[in-house]
Parts: C-alpha cells; structure tokens; sequence
C-alpha cells in the first residue's frame, strides 16, 4: 500500500489498461477453467468493467488515457471468504504450546483458545478493535484482497458481538476494501452458559440474531465435536432463514460428525474446513449448490494434515479458498500464502487455486458481480510482477504490485 493511508472508499472509477501480458479473467465464455488471455486491454467505466479484448482491438472511443501494464499479469482481486479479523490479544504463547505437544481440543477444554480470545475481545476497547482490524485489513488489500467476509464469535454476548459486527460495518465504510459480514454467535457456548448451552443457543437464536439481522449478510455456526451439534446447527440455520439471512457452516473440522451434509440440507451458501468430509457429503454439498471454502491456513498454523482438496475440487462441489484469518487456528492474512498452501498442502493446481481465490470466493458469498473479468463486473483488479502461478511457485515474494478496487488504482 502507498504511504498515504485511504481516507475511504474511492468512488466509481474509469480506467483503460493495455499491455496486460496475461490475463486471468475467469470468463466461461473465453475457455479453459480461467479464461486465460495474451495481450490483453480492458476497459472500466464508472467502476464497472465495460469491454475485455486483445489489445490491438482496444475501442477507439475511452472513458480514460490507457495505462500501461508493461507485459504485467492481471487477475481479479482476491474475495476472501472466510475470516475472523475482528479480535482482541493474540494466541502465539498457544502455538508455541501446541508445538510443545498440546492440542487445539485440550486447550479449548481447558477453557483456552477461543475462550481466551473472547476474554481479551470482551475487554477491548471499541476504538483499539477497529484500529486492529483495520491494519489487518489494510494488509489484505495491500496484497490483493478486495472482498473479504468477516465473522463475529469472539464476544458471545449481545453487546461484544454487536461490537464486533460494527467494527466490520465500519471498516466497510472506511477503507477501499468491501466487507461482508457474518454473524457467528454460535462459535463456541458463552463462558456464562456452560452449564445450559440451550439457553444460550435461545439467545444465539433470538435475541442476539435480532440485533445483528440487519448489518450481517450472513450466520455461521461452528458444527464440530468441539462446539455445535448438528441438530444444533439446525436451530441456527432456521432462524437465520427466518431473518431472511443465508447460511454458513464451520464443518467437520476437528472430526466428522456430519455437518457439511448438515450445510447441503439446509441449503447453506458454504461449509467450510471439510478436514473430515466424506464423498457422500461432497456429493449432497455439490447437489445443494453450498460451496465448500478450503482453508489451508488452518492446517498449516494447527501442523495437521490438509484436507483433500484435489477430492472436494473433483467432486464437483464449487471450491473456495480463504485465509481463515483468526489469532487461534489461522493468522494468516494473505491470499497469495493461501494460494501457495493450496497447491503444496490440497492438491489444486495453481489455475485451480486462483480461481478458487477470486471466482470461488465470490460465489461462496454469492455475489455474481465480482471475481471475473468481463463486461458488467465490478473492476476489483490486481497487478502482478511475475506470472499468476508465480504465487504458487515463489511464496516468499511479493509479486502483487497495484489493487485496484472498482476501477480506482488505490494501491
Ligand atoms: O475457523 N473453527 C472455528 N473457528 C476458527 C478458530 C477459532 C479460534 O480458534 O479462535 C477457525 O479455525
Ligand atoms: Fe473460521
């Protein structure tokens, strides 16, 4: 990002830029799984894209003067489908621990790990969450995420939670970046409640979700052996589809006890993790239409073994990846680390793993105006040094070079 800090969200934009060298545009129409393009121009008024071609055909009549990409690759910006930016403390002395030998489950059990998260979240103040937040957020744009979903869950009560969903909304308002918010009441039963989870799921189900409706796109519950039961989970989806909200579902991370068959039943726009899917629940997800957002992240930070993502991707369920950004299991902020991952830990080829970055990302949130560079999309763009499987193939370099957020070049 550029030393000057973005005061907000730019306006529409016009841009035209020519000598792309490769372009990713994820269009169906021009073959292959991402439309892979040489050459290539694109056009963006009022930050919609507006023509896509080669660039010896660029229109005669432009909104802009063309810039030029110097032979640069361009991709749709990042949609990040599933984070936890929102928090307070850190939990390094807990990763350290469980390179010692502890387990994620144990420290939960014992009243750590998320528990511990939501003591440091509930005892922020307001002002130092957004501040947090937002550097996190201004690194994810800085490397090319221009949506990214954002959970709640570490308050777990009605006026930390509501706090949590404020610093997003705030944040959407404040910085280039879009923010899509979840509520995620249902991350772990309230300290309060250990001893009447029922009572809590009500105020999950209830109150709290009265509060939350109108500033969230979504609800999440985490249905593990950890945290919700899937008859649970059930609870949770019907009332959020009472508030006219869709669904989203922590599935099966920690072991399988059905939840992402859980998420296809209930027609849940995502189950995500999926470490311990079997066929017949890719087979119902690909069915339901949910998507299955993949966080290697996770896997990566926990030092357990990746879920199959050459399976998932197979079974014809839509994939995502996302950074799973949480002090806990993931503090992964970066896209391109997440594309790496996926390569080397899932098994997805790097056409599969940018796809999945921008296009699988954007249909997880279901939003059908973005991850794709064609006509009629919003211009979330971004810029790179080397060629798009570069991020696969070289990790530890920092290939994006510009980020552009409906066709405003803000990095
Ligand atoms: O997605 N699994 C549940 N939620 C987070 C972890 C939360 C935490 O440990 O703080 C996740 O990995
Ligand atoms: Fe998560």
């Amino acid at each position: 990002m550029t030393e000057d800090r973005p005061t907000g969200p730019p306006g529409p934009g016009s841009l035209v830029v020519t000598n792309i060298g490769e372009l990713i545009t994820n269009d169906p129409e021009r073959g292959g799984l991402v439309g892979r393009m040489s050459d290539a121009a694109i056009v963006v008024e009022d930050g919609v894209i507006s023509w896509v071609g080669h660039a010896a055909d660029l229109p005669r009549d432009l909104p802009a003067d063309p810039q030029d990409a110097d032979g640069r690759a361009m991709l749709p910006g990042f949609v990040d489908s599933h984070t936890h930016v929102a928090y307070g403390g850190d939990r390094l002395d807990e990763f350290i621990d469980r390179a010692e030998g502890a387990t994620y489950e144990d420290i939960l059990a014992a009243g750590g790990g998320i528990y511990s998260t939501v003591e440091a979240t509930r005892s922020q103040s307001l002002v130092d969450q957004i501040a947090a937040a937002m550097g996190r957020l201004e690194r994810m744009f800085a490397t090319g995420t221009t949506t990214v979903e954002m959970k709640s869950g570490y308050g777990l009560d009605v006026e930390t939670e509501f706090g949590l969903v404020s610093t997003g909304r705030a944040i959407d308002a404040a910085l280039p970046i879009d923010v899509v918010s979840t509520f995620l009441g249902a991350h772990v039963v309230a300290p309060e409640f250990l001893d009447d989870r029922s009572a809590y799921l009500d105020l999950v189900n209830g109150p709290m979700l009265q509060v939350m409706a109108e500033y969230v796109s979504f609800v999440d519950v985490f249905c593990d052996p950890v945290a919700f039961t899937v008859d649970e989970a059930r609870t949770v989806a019907a009332a959020a589809h009472a508030n006219g909200l869709d669904v989203r579902i922590h599935a099966d991370q920690t072991g399988r006890i059905g939840a992402a068959a859980r998420a296809a039943e209930v027609g849940a726009a995502s189950a995500d993790h999926l470490d311990h899917v079997t066929d017949s629940d890719l087979e119902a997800m690909a069915e339901a239409g949910t998507t299955g957002v993949l966080v290697p992240g996770a896997s990566f930070s926990l030092r357990l073994p990746y879920p199959d993502g050459r399976r998932v991707w197979d079974s014809g369920v839509t994939v995502a990846l996302a950074t799973d950004h949480n002090p806990g299991t993931s503090p992964v902020e970066t896209m391109p680390f997440v594309i790496a991952l996926a390569v080397a830990g899932l098994g997805l080829t790097p056409d599969e793993a940018i796809w999945s970055a921008t296009r699988g990302g954007a249909l997880s949130l279901r939003l059908d105006d973005r991850g794709m560079i064609a006509p009629g999309k919003v211009a979330d763009l971004v810029l790179l040094s080397g060629r798009p499987a570069d991020l696969a193939y070289r990790p530890d370099r920092p290939f994006v070079t510009n980020v552009v957020k409906a066709g405003n070049v803000v990095v």
